[in-house]
């Protein structure tokens, strides 16, 4: 199956255009490599992000499907993407609690795994990712996760919004889920907890 309809009215496949531009953010963006492998965060994304979760030191981020990341501590399946850490991001082997804040950013399918990187067998899903990221984060942490997927939030992560990504117009929208991990004794309701202060 082809990807290309997802990614613009050009008729092409994101295949080489590294990281497209977030609507309403055209300026120039830190943190990153080149990517011409394709499906890299939008320009400004992650200072967005990081704005969003109250991250004041990026380099204790941790990235999950890091691609051409360059801040923080960076997890990536495919050695030639450069991350300190090459590994599958739904088993890191990283210590239990041990981050604040994570962000990742995996393919949307097997398809498009595949397609750009060659990692169609290694296709993580949404929850996969979320089991990993409940585990590595300490209570009270954030994972952001960036997806046509809003995932279902399973203990102990908790849905605290989701905002839609976007690089333009007659392009594929993305869902930017930011989720918090609980202190026991769970919640289990699936209902949003609204961030404080925050109406978008
Ligand atoms: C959409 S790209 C990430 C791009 C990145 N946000 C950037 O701005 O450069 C997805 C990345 O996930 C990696 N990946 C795919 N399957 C993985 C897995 N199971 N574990 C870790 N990384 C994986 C790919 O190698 C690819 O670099």
């Amino acid at each position: 199956m082809s990807v290309r309809h997802w990614f613009g009215p050009h008729g092409k496949s994101s295949k080489g255009q590294g990281h497209p531009i977030m609507y309403g953010r055209p300026k120039a963006a830190l943190h990153f490599d080149a990517f011409p492998d394709g499906g890299g965060y939008p320009h400004r994304f992650l200072e967005w992000a990081f704005e969003m979760m109250g991250v004041s030191d990026p380099s204790c981020v941790l990235h999950l499907c890091s691609g051409s990341v360059r801040s923080g501590i960076t997890v990536d399946i495919r050695p030639e993407t450069g991350a300190q850490i090459v590994a599958d991001c739904r088993k890191t082997g990283l210590a239990d609690e041990s981050f604040d804040f994570i962000l990742a950013d995996p393919p949307y399918a097997a398809d498009y795994a595949e397609n750009l990187y060659g990692t169609g067998v290694v296709y993580p899903k949404p929850g996969e990712i979320l089991a990993e990221a409940g585990r590595l984060l300490r209570p009270g942490g954030q994972v952001g996760l960036l997806h046509f997927i809003v995932p279902m939030p399973r203990k102990p992560l908790k849905i605290v919004g989701v905002w839609g990504v976007t690089t333009g117009a007659g392009y594929a929208i993305r869902a930017w889920t930011l989720l918090k991990k609980e202190s026991p004794p769970y919640n289990n309701s699936l209902e949003f907890t609204p961030r404080a202060g925050g109406s978008g």
